[in-house]
């Protein structure tokens, strides 16, 4: 092993250390570069899958599209939240949230039938490992987030019978 080798278990037990969840309030609002959403993307594909099935699907907001998700996610909320339950806090924060963030990514499972649900669950979640540990790597701030509305999101998603939506991976510059 040369001497670069022997310092990637070190590498790798940083990030995996550094990594942790960074909420949209620490966010700037600016853009995520491009390179930056294609490395991440480009890491949650590498991730294992039970017969290879590679059930994500990833749909990325950016510009103008983030606020067109803070308007549905807005508009599931007020629908399907009781008058009386409804906070206007939680409602304003949904469109916070996104203007916040520099890229919002949105994560969806594909269960193929060839192995049980779990296992497609399970894949897309170490993809979203891989995500989080390359925005670590990139001093980007992320975490994954999965309000309940998410299961009312199958027409905004354009999903199929067989797809089903895990939530959303926030992308911002750090201040
Ligand atoms: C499957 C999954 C779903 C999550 N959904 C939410 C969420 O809806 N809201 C939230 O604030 N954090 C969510 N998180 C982030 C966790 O709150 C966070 O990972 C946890 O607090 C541990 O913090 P850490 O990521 O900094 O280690 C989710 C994490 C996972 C793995």
């Amino acid at each position: 092993m040369n001497k670069e080798n022997t310092e990637h278990p070190k590498v790798l037990k940083h990030i995996i250390e550094e990594r942790h969840s960074i909420f949209p309030k620490d966010y700037t609002g600016a853009a995520v570069p491009e390179e930056i959403i294609s490395e991440v993307l480009n890491a949650a594909v590498l991730a294992p899958s039970h017969k290879r099935t590679r059930p994500w699907r990833f749909r990325v907001f950016k510009g103008d599209d983030r606020l067109e998700l803070g308007r549905e996610l807005q508009r599931i909320y007020k629908e399907t939240t009781p008058e009386f339950q409804f906070l206007r806090k939680k409602y304003d924060d949904f469109m916070f949230k996104v203007t916040q963030a520099g890229a919002i990514i949105s994560i969806v499972v594909e269960y193929s039938g060839l192995v049980p649900e779990w296992e497609e669950v399970a894949a897309v979640a170490m993809a979203v490992e891989n995500m989080y540990l390359t925005c670590t790597a990139s001093n980007i701030g992320c975490y994954w987030g999965s309000p309940g509305l998410v299961k009312h999101m199958g027409d905004f998603l354009k999903l199929e019978e067989n797809q089903q939506s895990l939530g959303f991976f926030y992308m911002g510059i750090l201040e």
